[in-house]
Formats: C-alpha cells, sequence, structure tokens
C-alpha cells in the first residue's frame, strides 16, 4: 500500500514564531488525523530544530535542498548525512524554483537523489512542465524525461529494490506554482498516471511509489485533486503557512481502503 503524504514547503518563509506556532498546532491536530496521512513539514534549514522541537515525531521533517557533496570545503551547502544526523527524513530535490533561479539540472538532481537515499533518507523528487512546454503539447514528455534522467542513479543503484522504497515523486506544474492556477484533477490524474507508466519502465515498485501533486492546492481544491487513483497526497507551499488552511488540507486526504 502507498503511503499518503501531505509536505509543506515553507520555502524562504517562516520564523522561530511561526516554528512553534504552526508546528504545535499541527501536532495537536495530527493526532486526530484518521486517515493514515503522513504530515510532513519543510521549513527553511536554520528552522529545522525548532521544527523538530515541536514536531515530536507526530510530524516528519525535512529540508529543502542538499549539496551535492556529503562534507567539505563548499561552504553554504548542507548535506544529507546533516540532514539526517539533525533529525530530518526527507530531502526535496529538485523543486523548480531551484532549478529556474539556480541553475538545477537533472544531472545535478540526479547526484542528489543518489547521495540523498545513500543517507537513509527518502528523496522528494519534483518535476513538472512550464507552460510554453504544456501548450506545445510536450507536457508529458517532458515529466517523463525529468523522472528517467532525475532517477537514473536509483534505477542502477545495486540494490534498487531498497533504492526505489526511498523516493517520492512530485509532480508540480510550473505554471500553477504559486498562481492560483491548478491543474484540473483530471489533467493532474493523467500525469501522475504517465509518470507512474514511465517508473514501471524503469524497472520500479511503481505502485508502490507515492507521487504528489504541487501547485497552489488549497482547502478547496484538495478533495478532488486527492481523491484520483495516483494521487497519494500534495506537496503545498503558500497555504502550508496558514495552519488551519494546512491541516484541513490534510484532512481532504481519502483514508486507503
Ligand atoms: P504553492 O502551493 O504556493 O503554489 O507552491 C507549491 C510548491 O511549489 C510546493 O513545493
Amino acid at each position: 500500500m502507498r503511503r499518503k503524504i501531505v509536505a509543506g514547503n515553507w520555502k524562504m518563509n517562516g520564523s522561530k514564531d511561526l516554528s512553534e506556532k504552526l508546528v504545535g498546532y499541527v501536532r495537536g491536530e495530527a493526532g486526530s488525523l484518521d486517515n493514515g496521512v503522513e504530515v510532513v513539514i519543510i521549513p527553511p534549514a536554520l528552522y529545522v530544530g525548532d521544527v523538530l522541537a515541536q514536531a515530536r515525531g507526530a510530524v516528519s521533517v525535512g529540508v529543502q535542498n542538499v549539496g551535492q557533496w556529503q562534507s567539505g570545503a563548499y561552504t553554504g551547502e548542507i548535506s544529507p548525512e546533516m540532514a539526517k544526523d539533525a533529525g530530518c527524513h526527507y530531502v526535496l530535490v529538485g523543486h523548480s524554483e531551484r532549478r529556474q533561479l539556480f541553475g538545477e539540472t537533472d544531472e545535478l538532481v540526479a547526484e542528489k537523489v543518489s547521495l540523498v537515499i545513500a543517507s537513509g533518507l527518502t528523496a522528494i523528487v519534483c518535476v513538472g512542465e512550464t507552460l510554453a512546454e504544456r501548450d506545445s503539447g510536450e507536457a508529458e514528455s517532458v515529466v517523463a524525461d525529468q523522472v528517467r534522467k532525475g532517477l537514473v542513479a536509483v534505477e542502477q543503484a545495486e540494490d534498487a529494490g531498497k533504492a526505489w522504497k526511498r523516493i517520492v515523486v512530485a509532480y508540480e506544474p510550473v505554471w500553477a506554482i504559486g498562481t492560483g492556477k491548478t491543474a484540473t484533477a483530471e489533467d493532474a490524474q493523467a500525469m501522475h498516471a504517465s509518470i507512474r507508466s514511465v517508473l514501471k519502465d524503469m524497472g520500479a515498485p511503481a505502485e508502490e511509489i507515492s507521487l504528489l501533486y504541487g501547485g497552489s492546492v488549497k482547502a478547496d481544491n484538495a478533495a478532488a485533486l486527492f481523491s484520483e487513483p495516483d494521487i497519494d497526497g500534495g506537496l503545498i507551499g503558500g497555504a502550508s503557512l496558514v495552519a488551519e488552511d494546512f491541516v484541513s488540507i490534510c484532512r481532504y486526504v481519502p483514508a486507503s481502503t
């Protein structure tokens, strides 16, 4: 059975105060979520300690990015080993903002994914097309290419069975991020089914890999998205900064049957 996950990516937002209040609230509500959803909070790395202190095991924690090295003279970077040491379980890799603003390529994504899974953490690997790519009918092929290239190290891992267990894929169409435009549930489902078939082609246990949708997910569209058979939860930006909204979104994940 696939894990259902709702993850809040705070991006470059938040504070000690938010870490305390929002995470404290989410922890309190997490106990009453009876749908089996795993709630994950991904704050700026500086606040991981504050978030973990409030999460107390009821909420999982991740980082938004890591460098492609485990240690050394790389000023400003953090490594997957450090994220693990600090108490994180998840690492976002290849978010479209990293790809667009920091020049991350599929090859760099693959290097990072390889280190993350070697550390025993789970990589949430982000993929998604631009509006121009969607308009020109290339969305599925662009995303398939990102999946194949970004996950090549998993496919080739010595113990691929174990490596695939540490992969979650997040489909985030670039045009839907922070814009208030969401993919329709049908379009998102079609892309998720396509991603699952690419994973199958790569030899992955595709039916066991959680696929999250991200891009302007709000309390009023989450139910439709999460009811699709290949959408196993969400990666939430803006709405994850408002405690009640984030918890409402978590509640919309249907209980597994
Ligand atoms: P929004 O929910 O703000 O559109 O952001 C989505 C996202 O990029 C999450 O990683």
